[in-house]
């Protein structure tokens, strides 16, 4: 049954570009109805759950084998992996985020060799991913005829990354398969930088969670288009500069445009803001004063100017460190929104190096991505 709708969603849904509202509005149908019919209450298979004490890297690997999903630390944020050449197990991860499937997914490899198999390489990307895989950078090229249509939503590319963390790469490895992994957080949300991150979000919907521990980068990769000439779609966990020092070339970032040029499916205001806490965020720039209200909490850089009457304060980095901003960026929004205070203030970083792809989620956060 599973298997005949994954064969009629990828056959019959036409994935022409000029034709993307109808489309996506059939998948939002399709998907809906598929959820309800195939996953019920996302209860897991009795034969993973029944599975008797093993090591969860074990569980992991016959629960991608069996089509379902893992919670898979990367050195970014966790994934929520599932076998990037199964529609099946694939759908499953959008019914599990509720995330639209127009949204594409990127395919984790355990190496280059690996990536070219379900994507076509350019001189641009063997170099890139010679240089800076495994690593939190996500190369979009032209995919091969095995990537189902759900994965890409129906794109001609695909986003291929080999993440730095052991215990993904012997997932893959153990797994045999590629596996497509969005971050593992209900969609809209703040991405998990923890496995009690994705416990709390999709505890329910996974086979078991991988506990590879707090991830050292704490902000998604970049997602870089490497051709015809090199475009940063989001910036990310690794640097332009680094990525321009590589190529020897210069590396634009996408503006909104740009983006809806390649992703039409996700023009401004078809999508929910991203990485949002639950209460409301607004940012400061450079040079503002800081709200003087105790109900209001604080999202600061270095923390070297606040105003003493404020309560609930998360400073990044004492000594202005963006590496170490990165690292605790999402678990201090967590802990903020969280807590007692009605509304959120976040201090906008230096616009380099990675405060790029700071501001960015901290933008997407406050509804203006
Ligand atoms: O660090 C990361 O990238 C994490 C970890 C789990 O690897 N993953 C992640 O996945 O952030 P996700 O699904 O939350 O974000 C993937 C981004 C989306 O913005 C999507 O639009 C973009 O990558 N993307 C994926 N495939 C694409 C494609 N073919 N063309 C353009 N953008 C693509
Ligand atoms: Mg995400």
């Amino acid at each position: 049954m599973a298997g005949l709708l994954a064969v009629i969603l990828c056959h019959v849904v036409p994935w022409s570009a000029n034709r993307f509202d109808d489309r996506i509005h059939r998948q939002r149908q399709w998907i809906a109805a598929w959820s309800g019919e195939v996953l019920g209450k996302r209860t897991l298979p009795s034969t993973l759950s029944c599975m008797p004490a093993q090591d969860p890297l074990t569980i992991a690997v016959a629960a991608i084998r069996a089509g379902h999903l893992v919670g898979m630390p990367t050195e970014t944020v966790y994934g929520l992996a599932a076998n990037a050449l199964d529609a099946t197990a694939v759908l499953r991860v959008f019914s599990a985020k509720g995330r639209p499937t127009f949204d594409p997914l990127i395919v984790h490899v355990a190496d280059a060799a690996q990536a070219w198999t379900v994507a076509k390489p350019s001189p641009r990307a063997e170099r890139l991913a010679a240089a800076l895989w495994p690593g939190p950078l996500t190369l979009v090229l032209p995919r091969r005829e095995n990537v189902p249509d759900v994965v890409t939503s129906g794109l001609e590319t695909v986003g291929v990354r080999c993440p730095a963390h052991p215990l993904a790469l012997a997932l893959i490895r153990a797994a045999g398969v590629p596996l497509a992994a969005p971050s593992a957080n209900l969609f809209g949300r703040i991405s998990p930088t923890t496995a009690a991150h994705v416990r709390e979000q999709l505890g329910d919907a996974v086979a078991v969670v991988l506990d590879g521990g707090p991830c050292r980068v704490g902000i998604e990769s970049t997602v870089l288009l490497p051709d015809p000439a090199p475009l940063i779609l989001r910036p990310g966990g690794v640097t332009r500069e680094r990525l321009e020092e590589i190529l020897g070339e210069p590396v634009a970032v996408a503006d909104r445009v740009a983006r809806a040029a390649l992703l039409p499916q996700q023009a401004p205001g078809m999508l929910p803001s991203h990485y949002a806490p639950v209460k409301p965020l607004r940012l400061r720039h450079a040079g503002e004063a800081w709200p003087d209200d105790p109900a209001t909490g604080v999202l600061a850089f270095t923390g070297c100017d606040l105003p003493s009457s404020l309560r609930q304060i998360e400073v990044l980095s004492r000594h202005g460190d963006l590496a170490e901003a990165a690292a605790g960026l999402f678990a201090a929004l967590r802990r903020l929104d969280a807590s007692d205070v009605t509304s959120l203030v976040a201090e906008l970083l230096p616009d380099h190096g990675l405060g790029l792809g700071i501001n960015d989620r901290l933008r997407r956060a406050a509804g203006l991505g």
